[in-house]
């Protein structure tokens, strides 16, 4: 390995862990450490290519923590397999870069980080949906320029979203996040759509539509939607919390804007290639009263063109999730989920990872992907070995 680009730490232990890059914090170091691994961290900014990951590999890994950024693919995984590796661990709750088959034809468990990101991200989407829909891009560009000479009436004239109608696509940890804020918040009407109901989500929302009622104000609604097309019609507000595979993609592309409110918001905190880019940027050039939130791109870090050109749109570069405790925990999580397999330990069978976060680290790899598929052993909240009856869904 180039050393200039790599530090180690813990070199006398027994595993060889590879990380293709720096991780906020320390405690992700420790859980290895103690786990007596070697870790072996990429310093280096660059995305890695699949080359320059197959050569830190090498001849003898044990287990790996990759970037959402590298396409861990059946290559990867052959290699890493070749190499004696038993775990990897995605450092991200999104896995659209790993080929989970792959892992699992070689027998690899992949982890990821979920749970850690709900609320970060959620925020991330109500400051996009607010930015977007009160102009705050341009305003910021407008003033800075020393454009600004004197209050009017109809200086950046933005949307109101109280009482409005939102939609979310997608409706699991992040989504339902992002709607319980703005609908407590802002007092807006749900609609979701998802392939299964949420009904947590649902229940939620129609204690607080009694609670508002008790107060002698509007309630609010919540709807499950079954037709993209008409929630798309319905909301001013449509947010993304959808993963990306292949029935995700480009599922917002020309036809379904065209569907869309003239003056209506679209926020995508989920990966880029849900929207169709290209088809948006024309949507924004031909209808200046629709506005959207980015903070993904079809293909980061470059814009398509015309997109860097429209003020009606907000972006941001990936950073939902940059907050000191999220990206920590993420770490902690992606560290475990490579600690616990390679101490054969089983997996967590929870959802609820926050017993990751406390001093004292539960025996088990806190979310595998691929648990089922390797039919790996699970571990219950009482530390009873579980079968996969009482499987967590992700
Ligand atoms: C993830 O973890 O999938 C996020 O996109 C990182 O911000």
């Amino acid at each position: 390995m180039d050393n200039l680009n790599w530090k180690v730490v813990n070199p006398d232990g027994k595993y060889r862990v590879v990380v293709t890059k720096e991780l906020p914090g320390k405690r992700w170091l420790a859980i290895l450490t103690a786990a007596d691994c070697r870790i072996e961290v990429s310093t280096s900014t660059h995305v890695l290519s699949s080359d320059e990951i197959q050569t830190a590999l090498g001849g003898r890994c044990d287990g790996a923590i990759g970037q959402l950024t590298e396409v861990w693919d059946d290559t990867l995984f052959q290699v890493l397999k070749k190499a004696g590796g038993r775990a990897y661990s995605n450092y991200a709750v999104g896995f659209n870069n790993v080929d989970i088959a792959a892992a699992t034809r070689f027998g690899i468990p992949v982890g990821n980080t979920p749970g850690v990101l709900t609320e970060t991200t959620a925020e991330m989407a109500v400051a996009l949906t607010f930015a977007a829909a009160r102009r705050l891009g341009e305003a910021e560009r407008f003033q800075r320029q020393g454009k600004y000479t004197g209050w009017l009436p109809t200086l950046f004239m933005g949307e109101l979203l109280y009482g409005k109608t939102l939609g979310i696509i997608g409706a699991g940890r992040i989504g339902a996040a992002y709607a319980r804020m703005m609908v407590t918040g802002h007092h807006m009407n749900l609609v979701y759509f998802d392939i299964q109901p949420n009904p947590e989500l649902e229940s939620y929302i129609q204690a607080y539509a009694a609670f508002l009622k008790q107060q002698g104000l509007a309630p609010v609604s919540c709807q499950r939607i079954e037709n993209l097309n008409d929630l798309l019609k319905q909301a001013h507000v449509v947010s993304i919390h959808t993963v990306l595979n292949q029935s995700t993609h480009h599922l917002i592309n020309a036809s379904r804007l065209a569907c869309m409110q003239e003056n209506a918001i679209l926020i995508n905190t989920s990966r880029g290639p849900v929207v169709d880019e290209a088809a948006l940027v024309a949507h924004c050039q031909t209808h200046p009263n629709f506005k959207a939130g980015l903070d993904v791109l079809e293909n980061e870090p470059a814009m398509k063109p015309g997109l860097v050109d429209l003020e009606n749109v907000v972006i941001v570069p990936h950073i939902a999730s940059a907050t000191s405790w999220t990206r920590q925990g993420m770490a902690t999580l992606a560290a475990a989920n490579v600690a616990a397999i390679l101490q054969n330990y089983p997996v967590w069978a929870n959802p609820d990872i926050t017993p990751f976060l406390s001093d004292n680290i539960p025996p088990a790899a806190p979310s595998i992907l691929n648990a089922k598929a390797l039919n790996l052993k699970q571990l219950g909240d009482d530390g009873e070995i579980l079968t996969f009856e009482r499987s967590k869904s992700f």
